[in-house]
């Protein structure tokens, strides 16, 4: 199983959006790596879910709105963004792409837009700090505290600018597409900021591989206030669904949360992460800034987002499919044509900016 290499020098002629990127990039991908990448967990309800509600959302035109010097920027957690798209943590990208992360961040850099390195990352956060992008890193909370600790410190050491505990996949989902196809981890891809890790300790006759295993150690609310105090850095709370876990993350010290459902890979029948955005928006009520992510596909989406709430939104599967067919080149044309649509469309719905977009009439029908 190996990565599909530089198969286009250019990007194809007919890919036009991002869906368009995915069926080059199943093409071209071996079938196991793409069911890992496409693939959701149990039977992918919440997978599609994610795409139909956004789907079976409806805007209405606003027609004659002067819009002369609308623009897409965005202040967040003290940053200034010239659009609302960030690329969202994305673990073991050399299996899309032989340059794996190192592609997707010079695409980052071009396009303004930030890299959320994933804690499962290829290459070393140094690395893919080097390429110039603005760059976040994404936390998955380490078998001990020290462990963590390490790797916020190198994460600012590196540069980035936030981090995001991600807080929704403490043990793996059930991606049963994945293990149909037996996909498996290539010998030598390995997570280039993690030590090597050690077999885990046998269990007991008749103990839980859940409970007594995986979940023995899983983090609580308590690292997370402790994970808020160590760095100064904005750390953004992800797979948030619930808007008492939203608050509590507020309480917990979070610079802003990620309203998400891991791209349907974790929880099966978990709901829609866009139709769980607007409860988390009225209780936050503005306190702190809210990222959305799954099922992301348009600019329109991006727009449907932030008019529920959102203050930006991350992409996850549709800038591994560009990364796929066309690397850094991919990528960056993804986030150019995403900006696009979220342009057109704003001018379409009569918004110059993003705060006008609140007002947008956004309904289900
Ligand atoms: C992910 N996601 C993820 N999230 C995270 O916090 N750390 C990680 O290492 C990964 N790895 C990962 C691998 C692959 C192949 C996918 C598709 C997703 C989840 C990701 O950050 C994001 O939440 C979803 O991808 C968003 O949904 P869409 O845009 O893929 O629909």
């Amino acid at each position: 199983m190996s990565a599909p290499g530089y198969p286009f020098a250019v990007i194809p002629a007919d890919v036009v959006s991002a869906g368009d990127y995915a069926r080059h990039a199943e093409a071209m991908l071996d079938p196991r790596v793409w069911a890992y990448l496409d693939g959701g967990a149990g039977d992918e309800i919440t997978l599609r879910e994610n795409l139909a509600a956004f789907e079976a959302l409806k805007m209405t035109p606003r027609v004659l709105a002067d819009v002369s010097g609308g623009h897409t920027r965005l202040t967040l957690a003290g940053e200034a963004l010239a659009h609302p798209f960030i690329l969202a943590p994305v673990g073991w990208q050399k299996l899309f792409h032989p340059q794996g992360e190192l592609a997707s961040a010079q695409a980052a850099g071009v396009m303004q837009a930030p890299l959320a390195v994933s804690c499962m990352a290829t290459e070393t956060v140094e690395a893919i700090a080097g390429q110039g992008g603005p760059v976040w890193f994404q936390i998955y909370m380490q078998a001990t505290r020290a462990a963590t600790e390490a790797l916020v410190r190198r994460a600012e050491a590196a540069g980035c600018r936030a981090l995001l505990v991600t807080v929704d996949a403490p043990i793996g989902g059930i991606r049963n597409r994945a293990q149909r196809v037996g996909f498996s981890l290539p010998l030598g891809m390995v997570a280039a900021n993690l030590p090597a890790e050690g077999a885990p300790p046998p269990l007991k006759a008749g103990a839980s591989a859940v409970f007594d295993g995986m979940m023995r150690a899983a983090p609580g609310w308590a690292d997370i206030e402790w994970l808020t105090r160590l760095t100064r850095l904005p750390v953004f709370v992800k797979g948030i669904l619930h808007a008492d876990d939203a608050e509590r993350a507020l309480s917990a010290g979070a610079a802003g949360i990620v309203v998400s459902n891991h791209g349907g890979r974790v929880l099966d029948t978990a709901p829609a992460a866009i139709n769980a955005l607007p409860a988390i928006a009225a209780r936050l009520n503005g306190a702190a800034p809210i990222l959305f992510d799954s099922g992301v596909r348009r600019g329109s989406d991006a727009f449907k987002a932030i008019a529920l709430g959102a203050d930006a939104v991350m992409i996850g599967r549709p800038y591994i499919w560009a990364l796929s067919v066309a690397g850094a080149l991919g990528v960056a044309h993804l986030l150019r044509t995403l900006r696009e649509e979220l342009e057109i469309t704003m001018a379409l719905m009569g918004c110059r900016t993003l705060t006008d977009i609140r007002q947008a009439s956004i309904c289900h029908a």
